[in-house]
């Protein structure tokens, strides 16, 4: 979609990961969604160095709704949880410096059975949202037919634009009708949503997050070349941080990683090589002739020591500069042709950000 909206991945914070469904604000009021929920993040987010760094979207998910529509047909948040209205939410965030995103689906409930959206309604929603100030729509897709999709997730976005209000469309489409082409197309995709959930839910494991990314470099030559800026594919939510997975805030807050994540080109990585030895590179272009290397271990021994040199991974004739994102370390500048070893922990990946030192440096990959 451009519109000028999520030119770089939209970066934020969602709830579902973390809070799912949870409504039982008297057995459980820290963990229920609410709008309390919402104003603390918002001020985790303002005030413990997130929105410096670029997350910006608080968004909220499923289960925010009253279970009918009010005496105008107009879909209304549980007056219990949400007893100020989601207007005045928009207005705490906004104050905040930071936007709020809402969820809705695009049948006839969403996928924890509350308000849906069927076509008939679309407009009416769509501008309920801007009214209240929402910025990002995440349009779900469940209890809705192929036909209610092709018809809808168009509709909406159509209906979004002409509320005058920006506001970033996630559209969740592709999930409901197999992910891939021919019954996903992602040229369409690109013109009318800002970015897409393509493939199935994220869950708190390791192993999820290897199906995930296993798809998508699986099927790269479909889903790669569709992102760019204001279209982005959405492998769900980041997930570090909470109950599964060792990995801490720092990672969350590296600031290499987030401009590596947030390069203006928007050009997604690919997989180059999966080695005999359960390791795999992985490889971006970003600005200025800079790049990203990231080396996996899919093993589960030891660090393994993988043995390769740059021109082996597709670099032009040159010396590049190379700053190790995640122990955050200028190593030693390297010449293309010169064999190195570096060390990956069992899966672990070893990330490098690097620059030609000579900008006349081709890169042959691409
Ligand atoms: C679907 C979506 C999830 C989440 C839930 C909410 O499963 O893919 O991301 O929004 O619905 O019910």
């Amino acid at each position: 979609n451009d519109n000028g909206l999520a030119l770089t991945p939209p970066m934020g914070w969602m709830a579902w990961e973390r809070f799912r469904c949870d409504v039982d604000c008297n057995d459980d009021p820290v963990n229920c969604i609410s709008e309390k929920l919402f104003r603390d993040m918002a001020d985790r987010l303002s005030e413990d160095g997130w929105k410096e760094l670029g997350y910006e979207y608080v968004i909220i998910d499923d289960c925010w709704m009253n279970r009918t529509r009010d005496h105008e047909g107009k879909l209304q948040p549980d007056a219990n949880r949400f007893p100020s209205g989601i207007a005045h939410l928009a207005d705490y965030v906004h104050n905040r410096g930071l936007k709020l995103g809402i969820y809705a689906d695009m049948g006839s409930f969403t996928c924890m059975g509350f308000p849906g959206t069927p076509l008939h309604r679309i407009p009416l929603d769509a501008k309920t949202f801007a009214d209240w100030g929402v910025d990002y729509l995440k349009f779900d897709g469940c209890n809705s037919n192929a036909l209610q999709q092709f018809l809808g997730y168009p509709w909406m976005s159509q209906a979004l634009n002409s509320t005058g209000r920006p506001i970033v469309y996630s559209c969740s489409w592709p999930v409901y009708v197999g992910s891939l082409p021919p019954e996903v197309n992602y040229t369409l995709l690109g013109e009318i949503c800002h970015l897409w959930r393509n493939y199935y839910d994220i869950q708190d494991s390791w192993d999820s997050v290897q199906f995930i990314f296993d798809w998508f470099f699986n099927n790269q030559d479909y889903i790669q070349p569709a992102a760019g800026p204001g279209r982005w594919n959405d492998p769900d939510m980041l997930i570090i941080g909470n109950f599964g997975l060792s990995l801490d805030q720092a990672i969350l807050q590296n600031k290499a990683a987030i401009a590596i994540n947030q390069d203006a080109l928007g050009i997604q990585g690919r997989r180059l090589l999966k080695e005999k030895s359960q390791i795999e590179v992985y490889w971006r272009p970003l600005v200025d002739s800079a790049s990203t290397v990231v080396f996996l271990s899919r093993r589960s021994d030891m660090p393994y020591k993988y043995h390769t040199s740059l021109s082996k991974l597709g670099y032009g004739n040159g010396t590049y500069q190379v700053f190790d994102v995640f122990s955050q370390s200028q190593l030693q500048p390297l010449s293309s042709t010169q064999p190195f070893t570096v060390s990956i922990n069992p899966s672990g990946v070893v990330m490098w950000h690097l620059t030609p030192t000579n900008r006349k440096a081709v890169f042959h990959r691409l």
